[in-house]
């Protein structure tokens, strides 16, 4: 049977560096997972309760497609909360995952063959979905001086229709700061192109607290999850924020898309939102691991890493190293039984000299990893000074 070119997308490459490490672990051996972008804890006890009653009492039939209403007003208070931003809960959309809301967002917003463009390196599912629906992702390729993050001179001359950033980003954990977030809306603005800011890691951030674009302002998308902070990847719930004249446009594509996202999801989800206490220890093991990873990746000669300001990602430059990157994580997980990821998931173009290292994990987890590190570099170093 035939296919659309449109197709035609690229695999998730840590899909295949997580199956490798599967079968590594059939065959016996005992893994240290620094791959997975994704926290090893569950939701939260207060969802999976407030889940279980709701189970025993109604049929979690169809929601409406915009979501439950009391969903899209606590996820407006979580605005005033977390960054002083008074919303309007009729401008909140509960989407499936964030997945979702970039369907519904690349939908509302361009046609067939619009441009819009993406930090490289980057999460590589925006470009897979650009392409899926006939749109043109264009890389910018970001420079380690702007914390490899996009800035108005990586774009201007690219005639694009969109703009998508994320602060803090997958996979370098760097943020975008009021100055250089409201640089980017302004310069994408003066240019016709549309504004979208995926703010998934929000919550999940070390020294600054994250900027949303709604503080800078209402002329733009914003795409959130309850898959990070909240630490509910399975469930695919998500949610975005539309300026008003664009919730019926959004509401209209939902209806036909999805339906609604997932009833259950969207009732532990609203639930998870005062399970803080819970969702705070969660972010002191982060914090905790993040100090393992700064002291640890340099000792064992990892030396050249991004920023990490927010997420539980270090981005490292490991060009000395290898021009390889997918065959060097391919000797990681075999000689040290640690899987990472290599850089070209995210950066199809400089990404054969990077890695990224993931710090979901318990710290437990977190101090043998980077002790099979140390010891398999102190090794390579030794056989390459030996050769
Ligand atoms: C930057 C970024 N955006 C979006 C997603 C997708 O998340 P969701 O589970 O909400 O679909 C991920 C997942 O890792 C991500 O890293």
């Amino acid at each position: 049977m035939r296919n659309s070119t449109r197709s035609g997308v690229d695999p998730f490459i840590v899909m295949d560096v997580m199956e490798a490490a599967r079968r590594a672990e059939e065959a016996g051996r005992h893994i240290i997972h620094m791959e997975v972008g994704q926290p090893g804890t569950g939701a939260p006890k207060g969802a999976v309760d407030a889940l279980a009653k709701e189970m025993s009492q109604g049929p979690l039939g169809y929601t409406v497609a915009l979501g439950l209403p009391a969903l899209r007003k606590r996820i407006a208070q979580l605005y005033g909360d977390w960054y002083n931003v008074d919303l309007n809960p009729e401008r909140v959309v509960v989407t499936p995952g964030s997945s979702g809301a970039f369907l519904l967002t690349f939908s509302a917003l361009f046609d067939s063959g619009d441009r819009v463009g993406i930090g490289a390196p980057g999460y590589p599912s925006y470009r897979q979905i650009l392409k899926a629906l006939g749109l043109v992702p264009v890389d910018l390729q970001t420079a380690p001086e702007n914390r490899l993050q996009p800035v108005p001179g990586d774009f201007l001359d690219k005639d694009l229709q969109g703009l998508m950033v994320a602060s803090p980003a997958n996979p370098t954990g760097t943020m975008l700061n009021h100055g250089s977030m409201g640089a980017l809306i302004e310069a994408a603005h003066s240019q016709g192109a549309s504004f979208i800011s995926d703010e998934i890691y929000h919550g999940l951030e070390y020294e600054a607290k994250a900027v949303t674009a709604l503080e800078l302002t209402d002329e733009c998308y914003v795409i959130n999850s309850f898959s990070k902070y909240f630490s509910m990847t399975g469930w695919r719930v998500g949610w975005m924020v539309v300026p008003e004249d664009q919730v019926r446009v959004v509401e209209r594509i939902a209806q036909n898309m999805f339906i609604c996202a997932p009833h259950a999801s969207q009732v532990a989800a609203l639930a998870a939102m005062e399970c803080d206490d819970e969702l705070q220890a969660n972010l002191d093991v982060y914090k905790a691991n993040r100090a393992l990873m700064l002291e640890g990746l340099p000792k064992a000669g990892f030396t050249n890493i991004a920023p990490p300001d927010g997420a539980f990602y270090v981005y490292a430059d490991v060009s000395e190293l290898t021009d390889d990157s997918l065959a060097f994580a391919a000797e990681i997980l075999d000689e040290a039984g640690v899987a990472v990821t290599p850089g070209l998931d995210f950066d199809p173009l400089r990404g054969h000299t990077t890695l990224r290292f993931s710090y979901a994990r318990s710290s437990a987890d977190i101090e043998e990893g980077l002790s099979r590190l140390r010891e398999f570099m102190a090794n390579r170093g030794a056989a390459s000074s030996a050769g």
